[in-house]
């Protein structure tokens, strides 16, 4: 089989939409770090088990595969600005951000769609990014309408009833 092209492969995966979040943690001194992520996705319910996976080029890198903790913040359509707040690396993502302490004296969104916190069970190796693999302690669902990136673009659902089997 010829390699895979990495930018048809980028260009393809920009075409399954995913949830966008925002995870955050404190460490050692606690200074706060956070970064937009739409690698998230529930991985075994017992336990209860999650997983995000950092870039090992992010700046926040270290700091998640060395806590203990994490906290998912799942977006809202209207948290837009602050996803993209946090995608942007080299400056204080949180002054001024909408952050606030929440589950495990974590900085969260206290309007999430869903707040997922965790303790960290395992740090994987998955190529070019770490995969955290997170012990949900507990769980917080607001409910407010999602946040989708799809194509690259931020987006939001429309609502339609599941068709029954
Ligand atoms: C919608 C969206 C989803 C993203 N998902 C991820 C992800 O799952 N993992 C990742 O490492 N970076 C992801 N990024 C990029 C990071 O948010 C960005 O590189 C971030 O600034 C890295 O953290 P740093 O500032 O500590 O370097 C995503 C960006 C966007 C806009």
């Amino acid at each position: 089989m010829p390699a895979i092209d990495p930018a048809d492969f980028a260009r393809t995966m920009a075409h399954v939409p995913t949830p966008v979040t925002i995870v955050t943690t404190l460490d050692s001194t606690g200074q706060r770090w956070g970064f937009t992520a739409s690698s998230f996705s529930s991985l075994s319910l017992t336990p209860p088990l999650v997983l995000v996976c950092p870039a090992k080029t992010a700046s926040c890198h270290d700091a998640f595969t060395t806590t203990d903790r994490f906290l998912v913040n799942v977006l809202a359509s209207r948290h837009a600005p602050v996803a993209a707040a946090f995608a942007r690396s080299g400056h204080d993502k949180f002054t001024n951000s909408p952050m606030e302490p929440c589950e495990l004296g974590l900085p969260g969104l206290p309007d999430a769609t869903a707040r997922i916190a965790c303790t960290l069970h395992d740090v994987l190796d998955g190529g070019d990014h770490s995969i955290l693999i997170g012990r949900v302690e507990s769980v917080q669902a607001g409910g407010a309408e999602p946040l989708v990136y799809y194509n690259r673009l931020f987006t939001s659902p429309a609502l339609t009833p599941a068709l029954t089997p």
